[in-house]
């Protein structure tokens, strides 16, 4: 692997590997974009108050998640199309998490399934659900998910409808691929990726297809449900049926209101992810770090808080964790690691970031996350906070 430095040389190398159509599935936004830039906008927005002359000799940054030690306060976010990115990529980047000591989420749209996964993984694994229209095949794989080990639940709420990415129907791209003109064009023109991703897995038997969907839910041969229609009919009396089935960790992903962060507790629910899935969904929604204050606030200690969307230094994980939440989600980061060299890249994109973390907390004046608190940010520079 040649060297990275940052989360954005990672992004470089990923860029140079994959077909455009690829990349710009995992990195682009929807309809007009703004929101991609704004969520790094509102974190780059962002400065600490950093103290000086204390001992920041040796540095700590474990906490504990939903009473779990975990080395670095960062979990893996559902995405799903890793294996797209390099081969079996979504198993590279389960063992680069698993290596590192932290939980890897599996989406329900990937391509890899629950009982590789936790094959794959040594410290524990996540499951990220969409729920179909037949729950009942739905409530079939948060069993079998609770059967191969997932440590906790998380429901994705924000995504009611299939969100408008034209840059895709462009690019004729969808995961899993339905291969096309368009997007043979852009395979050619990368040779090294297609022979060794595409390649193998055509000597393989082909392209890997959805692997968590049941075979009821699989219209004819090609392994499709109208999700579409079936997410946008979940209600919270599916959170309460997912309650009583789940007695593990329960988590809602996706909220960005502080009235639904309450409604979450109402139901019983054990943590929300802050999220607006990396912008990938409504790009009217506010930047993810915006909307974290008044959702901590509103939850107090009744609830776990978790932060995502934009993060790509070690410093923004500290700016989520000051404001109050316990932990983030990291999305692209270890897309572009899997992208640029595997497992080996994804392992090097989570370093990098505990690195970050590490020199962060010194140039702050902490030793342990739990000093970490709103004291350490120039308050006028955190919507939301006066
Ligand atoms: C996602 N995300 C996502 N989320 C989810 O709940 N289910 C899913 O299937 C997917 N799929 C997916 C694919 C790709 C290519 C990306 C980039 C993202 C959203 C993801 O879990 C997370 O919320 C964001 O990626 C976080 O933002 P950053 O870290 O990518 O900026």
């Amino acid at each position: 692997m040649k060297p990275a430095h940052n989360i954005w040389d990672l992004r470089t190398q990923a860029q140079r590997r994959l077909p455009r159509a690829v990349f710009e599935f995992i990195e682009r936004g929807s309809e007009d974009e703004t929101l991609v830039r704004q969520n790094r906008d509102g974190l780059e927005r962002i400065k600490f108050s950093p103290r000086t002359l204390r001992d920041v000799s040796s540095r700590d940054q474990t906490t504990t998640l939903f009473g779990r030690p975990l080395p670095t306060p960062m979990i893996i976010a559902p995405t799903g199309t890793a294996d797209l990115l390099c081969y079996r990529g979504e198993r590279a980047i389960a063992r680069a998490a698993g290596a590192a000591g932290i939980p890897f989420t599996l989406a329900t749209s990937s391509t890899t399934s629950v009982e590789q996964i936790a094959e794959a993984t040594g410290a524990g694994f996540w499951m990220q659900l969409y729920l179909w229209d037949r729950r009942d095949l739905s409530w079939q794989l948060v069993e079998r998910a609770g059967a191969a080990g997932a440590e906790a639940m998380v429901l994705t709420v924000d995504t009611p409808m299939w969100p408008n990415r034209e840059f895709n129907k462009r690019n004729g791209m969808a995961n899993p691929i339905r291969p096309n003109p368009t997007l043979a064009r852009h395979f050619l023109g990368r040779p090294a990726w297609l022979a060794a991703v595409m390649g193998r897995y055509a000597l393989e038997g082909g392209i890997p297809q959805f692997a968590n969907y049941p075979t009821e839910a699989v219209a004819g041969g090609a392994r499709k449900v109208n999700r579409q229609a079936n997410s946008a009919a979940v209600t919270w009396d599916d959170i309460v049926e997912l309650r009583r089935r789940w007695p593990k960790t329960l988590i809602l992903k996706g909220v960005l209101s502080r009235e639904d962060a309450l409604l979450a507790i109402e139901h019983g629910v054990d943590g929300v992810i802050v999220s607006n899935h990396g912008a990938r969904n409504f790009d009217a929604s506010p930047a993810s770090i915006d909307v974290l204050p008044e959702i901590v606030d509103a939850v107090g200690e009744r609830m776990t808080v978790i932060f995502d969307s934009g993060v790509r230094r070690g410093s923004d994980v500290l700016k989520a964790i000051a404001i109050g939440a316990k932990a983030v989600m990291i999305g692209r980061a270890t897309l572009y690691g899997a992208a640029a060299g595997g497992q080996e890249g994804a392992a090097r994109a989570i370093a990098i970031l505990q690195e970050e973390i590490s020199t962060a907390m010194a140039m702050l004046g902490v030793t342990s996350l739990d000093q970490l608190d709103r004291s350490c940010l120039r308050r006028a520079t955190v919507v939301g906070l006066d």
